[in-house]
């Protein structure tokens, strides 16, 4: 095996642990699944990203993004999002299809880039003007919004100054934080600070798997020191500007399981679920960096300046959870830093997905359970839960049946989670729409509505007439 090879597979098995994200699991028994088994006061939604959806990747004054660059690079089947769901100039008709199935919350990102084309500096009007008419548009149909401020699309000017890994985006994360909230925030109570910090951090920074495709500790681990701070940092600027304003941020998680019941699995497997479970949301909560479990983590410290301990916490009204897979770990000496890799789904002969991704509902049982064991979490929401297949159209109808099955799934877990007490009152699909998945382009189709791209006709999948009829 040459270098590039050994380099690949290190990046294919890393990428693997980390994108182990989206499955199926067929529950067999189908006992009905009651709204109101979840309780009255639950918050039902739907949630969308900016740059996977809304397209007009360069209109109205709209800058480029570090994931416009990446996908205009030789990319999988020469796709890119240049036009994506047409979310910007279709937003109309999709909120009328969300509210068409009973959703009445929707949580979307705002693209940083349309609002400061640069990062910083002069702010483009049409961008503001184009989010507030999708505000107004979810006010006007009873339609409460839910902004993300950061959903991985960074603009690139500032990714050509060091992106992530300059500790200066704290302050471009500020500015930026600041005219949000100063543009919407007498209409929007409800904001989520980061989209996965593990899942951008990892990905753009560890293993150059999504964009900007920087390598290395050296760039990861200042990319999640400064995004730790950006996640408690934006909370506060939130709070000081909105006064009634609903906070939270969002982690991605995933269950862990060890390949077996040996001392060096269980081990693995316990970095393995520090990595992806703990890094971010325990400086958010006071406990600092999870380094006692992944000593390569220490080195982190390098990036620490004095008085950042006092940066890193924030009191979030809520946390949100995504949960999409589990992870079966195992050890092995060749993956740098967490020594474990995981044991691909397709060998274990477990229902998957179509990102042969394993669908384990019981793994968001577990979830809920470990995030409520911190004291300090007072409030959980499920802000991202779906599932990706192959689905497709015949006579105008798309039977999903699959999909179904996993919502029904899941939610079953939620239910049960909240029977033991865990504090989860709220649950939000991904997606809305079929959309741009991220490296993997198009094909992942994650919607309960479907889209013709060759004519950007939107259908309604039978998983939509489920929530329909279940949110009734
Ligand atoms: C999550 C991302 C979201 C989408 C889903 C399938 O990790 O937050 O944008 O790609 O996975």
């Amino acid at each position: 095996m040459n270098r590039r090879e050994f380099l690949k597979k290190i990046i294919i098995t890393t990428a693997g642990i980390w994108l182990s994200t989206k499955t199926n699991s067929m529950s067999i028994f189908s006992k009905p699944l009651k709204k109101k088994s979840l309780s009255n006061n639950f918050t039902w939604g739907i949630a969308s990203s900016a740059f996977q959806t809304e397209g007009a990747w360069n209109t109205d004054g709209k800058g480029e993004s570090i994931w416009d660059r990446f996908s205009h690079r030789k990319f999988k089947n020469g796709e890119n999002a240049d036009n994506a769901s047409l979310f910007y100039y279709k937003y109309q008709e999709d909120i009328q299809l969300l509210k068409s199935l009973n959703f009445n919350n929707f949580r979307f990102s705002l693209s940083w880039s349309r609002i400061l084309p640069e990062g910083t500096g002069q702010v483009n009007q049409q961008g503001i003007d184009f989010y507030h008419r999708v505000i107004d548009s979810c006010l006007d149909n009873n339609i409460e919004p839910w902004i993300t401020l950061y959903h991985w699309d960074l603009p690139q000017k500032l990714e050509e100054q060091g992106g992530w890994t300059n500790r200066d985006i704290i302050g471009w994360f500020s500015e930026y934080a600041e005219v949000c909230t100063n543009n919407f925030g007498d209409k929007i109570k409800n904001w989520l600070i980061l989209n996965e910090p593990m899942s951008f951090t990892g990905l753009g920074y560890g293993i150059g798997y999504h964009a900007p495709a920087k390598r290395g500790l050296k760039n990861f681990l200042p990319a999640v020191h400064h995004a730790a701070l950006c996640q408690a940092i934006g909370g506060r600027i939130v709070r000081d500007n909105i006064a009634d304003a609903n906070i939270g941020t969002t982690f991605s998680c995933a269950h862990v399981s060890p390949a077996d019941h040996s001392v060096r699995n269980i081990n693995a497997a316990n970095r393995v679920n520090t990595l992806l479970n703990r890094l971010f949301i325990e400086p958010s909560l006071g406990m600092g960096y999870p380094v006692n479990d992944i000593p390569a983590l220490k080195q982190i410290e390098k990036h620490v300046k004095s008085g950042d301990e006092n940066l890193l916490p924030f009191d979030f009204d809520f946390i949100g959870l995504q949960y999409y897979y589990r992870v079966v770990a195992r050890y092995s000496f060749l993956v740098p830093m967490i020594k474990a890799r995981q044991i691909p789904a397709e060998k274990r002969n477990v229902p998957m997905n179509d990102m042969n991704l394993e669908v384990y509902p019981k793994g968001l049982y577990q979830i809920l359970r470990k995030f409520s064991e911190y004291e300090k979490v007072k409030r959980i929401i499920v802000t991202e839960n779906g599932v990706c297949y192959n689905d497709t159209v015949v006579d105008g109808k798309i039977n999903d049946n699959q999909r179904i099955e996993f919502f029904r799934s899941h939610l079953k877990q939620i239910r049960k989670a909240r029977k033991k007490g865990c504090p989860v009152d709220g649950y939000f699909v991904w997606s809305l729409t079929d959309n741009f998945e991220w490296a993997e382009g198009f094909q992942p189709r994650f919607g309960l509505i479907y889209i013709d791209y060759h004519t950007q006709q939107r259908y309604i999948k039978n998983s939509g007439y489920w929530w329909k009829e279940f949110l009734t």
